[in-house]
């Protein structure tokens, strides 16, 4: 429902069962009984609020990943919606046009809530980037990607960072789905919703992908590719032109990332239908980004295990919700040197920054394409590698905001930290 000044969503979140592989049952945690969570649609500008209603028998707490929103409506990971409980999420929308969404951040056990069902899309749209052409409405499509690992009566099996077994990616919570196209452009908005996958996405006809956007938003200019490698948590939007394709011909969508476990390789079948009239572009300037300034300090951060290597850790530490592990003054830009360079593990990790959307700078000193640049809210940090970032606090927001390694197996089990913004 709607009001003169925000709209208003209600979600209920509640165990479900779904049917995902042929003739059987799979039990879910989910918003809405939907697998994944209803797709929420805002306008830049005009506020949302979303009231979450706990019918599990958990406790939850509901982040809106890549947003600029208040650390009341963050969904910090003891700010929880008691079982029988509800609660109002704020969210201002007041930044560009992206492609966020929000999952569960429950304390100790987000990783595991995530896989059994909560997690959803949320897209901001602005006047700004509607106006640039790209294709849109039907023609544009979100692919919300992640892996599970099913039992034979078709239930989800779940062990904390035995990612190795998921075996089965999804696709808009279906195996291996079929998607009809025309042939024309298409605008697809690619998210790595896995706990602790990364993938490696390739048209099956090695045709190209027009990079458009990143995780907060669109690129200054468009990055041509044949392949977009993302990491738990980060998205693309590109745009596909089905017109080479022949009428009535096929192509998949890939995963190729060579990891040591063997997922099925096709995730997606386009199913290429006849040609229609396309109105839409991809302009060769999409948008400006913002100069971040220079830093005033420099923030070295470890990913790691801790010193008896019994956990994951960010310095070191464990996460404790009670420490601020810094302080950030609003309005500043810092310099992050991310380290996974430990060298007795050879773990991946990545860094994920609640509230901010950051410039990724170099990886061992190489510079990262425009693609991986800006607008980032997570970056991979694989092993061996020191990553720098320029972090901005722009927001108008202030207070505590946890960072961490967005392998939810990973930050479940330690590998999470906070800053507060003053
Ligand atoms: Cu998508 Cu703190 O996470
Ligand atoms: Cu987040
Ligand atoms: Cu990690």
């Amino acid at each position: 429902s709607s009001t003169a000044d925000h709209d208003l969503y209600d979600m209920t979140l509640a165990p479900t069962t779904a049917s995902i592989l042929p003739g059987l049952q799979t039990p879910l945690l989910t918003f809405n009984g939907s697998f994944p969570g209803p797709t929420i649609r805002a306008r830049r500008g005009r506020a949302s609020k979303v009231r979450v209603t706990n019918r599990m028998t958990t406790p939850s707490s509901v982040h809106l990943h890549g947003a600029d929103v208040a650390p009341s409506s963050d969904g910090h990971p003891v700010d929880l919606i008691q079982p029988g409980e509800s609660k109002i999420y704020h969210y201002p929308n007041r930044q560009p046009a992206a492609t966020l969404w929000y999952h569960d951040h429950a304390h100790h056990i987000e990783a595991e809530q995530v896989y059994r069902g909560l997690a959803g899309l949320y897209l901001i749209g602005d006047a700004e980037s509607d106006a640039l052409g790209l294709p849109g409405g039907q023609y544009d499509i979100p692919l919300f990607i992640r892996d599970a690992a099913f039992d034979e009566q078709g239930r989800l099996l779940f062990t904390l960072d035995d990612f190795a077994s998921r075996r089965v990616v999804l696709v808009n919570g279906a195996h291996q789905p079929f998607v009809q196209v025309r042939r024309r452009k298409y605008r697809l908005r690619l998210v790595n919703a896995a706990n602790s996958r990364p993938i490696r996405l390739v048209l099956s006809d090695g045709g190209e992908f027009v990079r458009i956007a990143s995780d907060g938003g669109l690129l200054e200019h468009p990055v041509r590719g044949t392949s977009i490698e993302l990491w738990p948590a980060e998205r693309a939007e590109v745009v596909v032109d089905f017109t080479n394709h022949a009428t009535g011909s096929t192509l998949y969508l890939e995963n190729v990332f060579n990891g040591p476990e063997t997922p099925n390789r096709q995730l997606l079948q386009f199913q290429v239908g006849e040609p229609v009239p396309d109105p839409s572009r991809v302009p060769d300037t999409l948008r400006t980004h913002p100069d971040l300034g220079e830093p005033i300090l420099t923030r070295t951060i470890n990913m790691g295990r801790d010193a008896t290597n019994t956990f994951y850790a960010i310095n070191g530490l464990p996460y404790d919700p009670d420490r601020i592990d810094f302080r950030c003054k609003r309005g500043s830009t810092e310099l992050w040197v991310v380290n996974n360079t430990d060298g007795q593990y050879n773990f991946p990790h990545s860094m994920h920054v609640h509230l901010v959307q950051f410039r990724v700078l170099d990886r061992n000193g190489v510079p990262v394409g425009p693609e991986e640049a800006y607008p980032k809210d997570t970056v991979r940090i694989p092993a061996g590698q020191t990553v720098r970032m320029l972090v901005r606090f722009e927001s108008p927001f202030t207070g505590v905001y946890p960072y961490h390694c967005h392998f939810l197996d990973h930050s479940s089990a330690h590998m999470m930290a906070q800053l507060e913004v003053v």
